[in-house]
């Protein structure tokens, strides 16, 4: 393509706005519609950039996630000079106690490196009792997610995309096997090609398998200046904490298959005290912060849709389920190569919607 085409980018995500902005500093003219910015998964994820504590099995969505791990120490350097905010990366580890010890550890494709019972305890002095050993992941790390929506958000503005929070896309229009417009609730809007990105509400516009499954969240803050403090994740059974710099600690998420249903439950909440309080009991003196939910997009296979769709200058990039803020800088490489270059590197073939059955067209 010719740099002074025009993309446009439904949903303002951290996926379309990570797209967004790669496509601006390769020369594009970008414009990101979006029904509202806050709504975004991004705001309510843990920011955990975490292939391994997670068991992604051994594939290319590992290799993609892994690829994306790598790229962030970089993209995120890129990011704050760009801007001068910080979005709060730090490669912290991830530390995943069990209660009850693997029968097998050696074909544990997860043990980075195993701790007993008496190293993880050493490693972690304010562990439950009850924990037996875990795997320690170095490389694993975090992200303060809503700090990086911030910056992501300013160095997409600054550098001179057109974004239209606000403005839902009610349908894209189209003549045969191109998109010709999308309609929102406001206007028409064209472009030269079109980027799919709007994470859970994906299958409002396209038949895509993307569907919402919901996460419930909280945060306590702990007592700043105590050497107990948290220094790095800990990710158990169904429960994660976060500790960010300032002492407060993420705590999440549930997993639930209830559509679009809003709001926190008294037992999501509940279920994630009794196990964070299980898993890490000083924190039951902590006081609770805030309470939130985010829908995450997921589909059949749990990886994400990317590359080619059934229209020639339509791409999609939807479905990073509860990888989404892990995979933002290689999804945004990837989508840019192929709406620039054409480029299909195995990666984005891999995660092709046709592996779900629908047809597909190999031009931008
Ligand atoms: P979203 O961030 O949801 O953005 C979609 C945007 O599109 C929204 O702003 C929405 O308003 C807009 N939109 C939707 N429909 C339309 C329309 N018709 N017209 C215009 N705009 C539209 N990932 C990690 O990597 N690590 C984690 O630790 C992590 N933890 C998570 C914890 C929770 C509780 C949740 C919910 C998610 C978590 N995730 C995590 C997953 C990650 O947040 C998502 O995968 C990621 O945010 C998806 O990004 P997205 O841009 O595709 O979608
Ligand atoms: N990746 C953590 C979550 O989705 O809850």
């Amino acid at each position: 393509m010719s740099t002074t085409e025009t993309i446009l980018i439904v949903g303002g995500g951290v996926i379309g706005l990570s797209i967004a902005l790669e496509l601006r500093l390769r020369g594009a003219e970008v414009t990101v519609l979006s029904r509202d910015l806050q709504q975004a998964a991004g705001y309510a994820a843990a920011g955990m950039l975490a292939p391994q504590a997670e068991a992604i099995p051994p594939g290319p969505m590992l290799d993609l996630c892994l690829w994306s791990r790598s790229l962030y120490p970089g993209w995120i350097n890129k990011l704050e000079a760009m801007t001068g905010l910080t979005a709060g990366y730090w490669g912290c580890g991830i530390l995943a106690p069990v209660y009850d010890i693997p029968p097998s550890l050696d074909s544990d494709s997860r043990a980075a490196y195993w701790l007993d019972r008496h190293a993880i305890q050493h490693h972690e002095p304010s562990l439950s009792s009850e924990v037996m050993g875990g795997y320690w992941f170095p490389d694993d790390a975090q992200v303060d997610n809503r700090a990086l929506m911030r910056s992501l958000f300013t160095a997409v503005q600054d550098s001179g995309v057109t974004v239209q929070d606000g403005e839902t896309v009610v349908a894209l229009l189209h003549q045969g096997d191109r998109v010709t417009g999308v309609q929102t609730d406001r206007s028409t809007w064209q472009a030269d090609h079109y980027v799919l990105a709007a994470g859970a509400w994906s299958g409002d516009l396209l038949p895509v398998p993307v569907h919402p499954r919901k996460g419930q969240m909280l945060a306590v803050q702990a007592p700043t200046g105590k050497t107990l403090s948290l220094k790095q994740v800990l990710f158990g059974s169904e429960i994660y904490l976060v500790p960010r710099r300032d002492g407060r600690i993420i705590v999440g998420a549930t997993s639930e298959a209830v559509g679009f249903t809003p709001g926190n439950t008294a037992a999501g909440v509940r279920s994630l005290l009794e196990r964070a309080i299980r898993l890490y009991p000083v924190l039951e003196t902590y006081p609770i912060q805030e309470l939130w939910w985010g829908f995450r997009p997921i589909t059949p296979d749990e990886a994400p849709i990317l590359g080619f769709s059934p229209y020639q200058n339509l791409a999609l990039a939807t479905g990073h389920y509860r990888n989404g803020i892990l995979l933002a800088p290689a999804t945004a490489l990837l989508i840019a190569d192929m709406i620039f270059a054409g480029k299909t590197s195995p990666l984005l073939a891999h995660h092709c919607h046709t592996r779900f059955g629908f047809k597909e067209h190999e031009s931008t």
